[in-house]
């Protein structure tokens, strides 16, 4: 190759990365061009090479025009890039507009959600509030005069059994205990606050149950109070028809049968339309149609008279039901247990 070739070579080379870089629409397209062009792979790096094989004389000559060249596509390229880069950016802040978390990389990666049970106290909160209740708390270790006395659970009542409560080793012997139940903040609401009450209190409980599909040792409860002149069972059996109907949507309705609770009197057991076969009946309702979610009834006159509210002048209702129920079968989770597990696989995925 003598430098004539050369010439006509490298500007063959400059024509074709002119044409090139007339089309480069995006900072992508102009790294592409600089690899292809001036990379120690690229076009005139490979023009170089051949240097070795021209007469010593031509070298220097040689040398000067490749790099010429080099030196007019690098500052080409390096006078592209700055629009190009700015175009880019542009496009960045329209896609992630009203976002900004968007920009950081990784921002998102580690933002946990709610647990699935926090999210569902969270709604039925939404839910009674709207309807006009206030939200109340009580502690998780009671005396079992607020866990059972109270509530018109004497000392011989099977629900103190051992079996079921956890006692804690503080004060008298077998004085407290692990609330079993989320009743015995009724008992504080009515001791604490003005008539009348239209009051919901979540909260976790616990049980010295054998952990199943349908159990776990420490599990949520929302219990429901309302206490005013002239309740009825009527108002009960519409408030829990008007709460079913708001969390489940108007496929699922809700149905109320005879039951016995000491601390309500007349009590009964609140059922729901099967969520899974939507009431045709299957395995997991027994075939019935219906799946039983908590306990109500009307407020028992010697709970009143534990906490001096006048029944002739006062009644009222109650409920109370499982929030990890609710939600296992709002979203039908087949095993309760993955609740407590702390899966983070699962537990993002509901
Ligand atoms: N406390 C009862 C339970 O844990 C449920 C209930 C609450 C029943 C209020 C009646 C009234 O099973």
């Amino acid at each position: 190759m003598d430098l004539e070739e050369l010439s006509s070579t490298l500007s063959s080379i400059e024509g074709e990365y002119r044409g090139r870089s007339a089309a480069v629409a995006s900072l992508h397209d102009l790294e592409t061009l600089r690899s292809e062009f001036v990379s120690k792979k690229g076009k005139v790096a490979l023009v170089y090479r051949q240097l070795g094989a021209m007469p010593a004389e031509m070298r220097p000559k040689a040398g000067e025009l490749i790099n010429a060249l080099r030196e007019r596509i690098e500052a080409d390229i390096a006078a592209a890039a700055p629009a190009l880069e700015e175009a880019a950016r542009q496009e960045r802040l329209a896609a992630t507009a009203g976002d900004p978390s968007a920009l950081v990389a990784g921002a998102r990666r580690g933002a946990g959600r709610l647990h699935l049970v926090t999210r569902t106290r969270i709604q039925l909160e939404d839910i009674f509030v709207g309807m006009g209740f206030t939200v109340e708390e009580g502690p998780e270790v009671e005396s079992e005069w607020y866990n059972f006395e109270a509530l018109n659970i004497p000392k011989y009542h099977p629900a103190r059994d051992g079996q079921d409560s956890f006692y804690l080793n503080l004060g008298e012997e077998d004085s407290m205990v692990l609330r079993t139940h989320t009743s015995p903040v009724q008992v504080r609401v009515m001791q604490n606050r003005e008539l009348p009450i239209y009051a919901i209190m979540p909260g976790r409980v616990f049980r010295r149950d054998t952990a199943d599909a349908r159990h776990t040792v420490g599990f949520h409860q929302i219990e429901g109070l309302v206490v005013d002149k002239g309740i009825t069972f009527g108002h009960l059996a519409g408030t829990i028809e008007n709460f079913t109907r708001e969390y489940f949507g108007p496929d699922i309705t809700s149905r109320l049968r005879p039951a016995y609770f000491p601390f309500t009197e007349p009590s009964a057991e609140f059922e729901i339309t099967c969520t899974i076969c939507k009431g045709s009946g299957c395995r997991t309702c027994s075939h019935t149609g219906w799946i039983e979610l908590g306990g109500c009834g009307m407020v028992h006159p010697n709970v009143f008279e534990a906490v001096g509210v006048d029944s002739e002048e006062y009644s009222g209702f109650a409920f109370g039901f499982g929030i990890d129920r609710l939600a296992q079968m709002r979203w039908e989770i087949p095993d309760m247990r993955v609740l407590t597990e702390n899966d983070i696989r699962y537990l993002s995925s509901v």
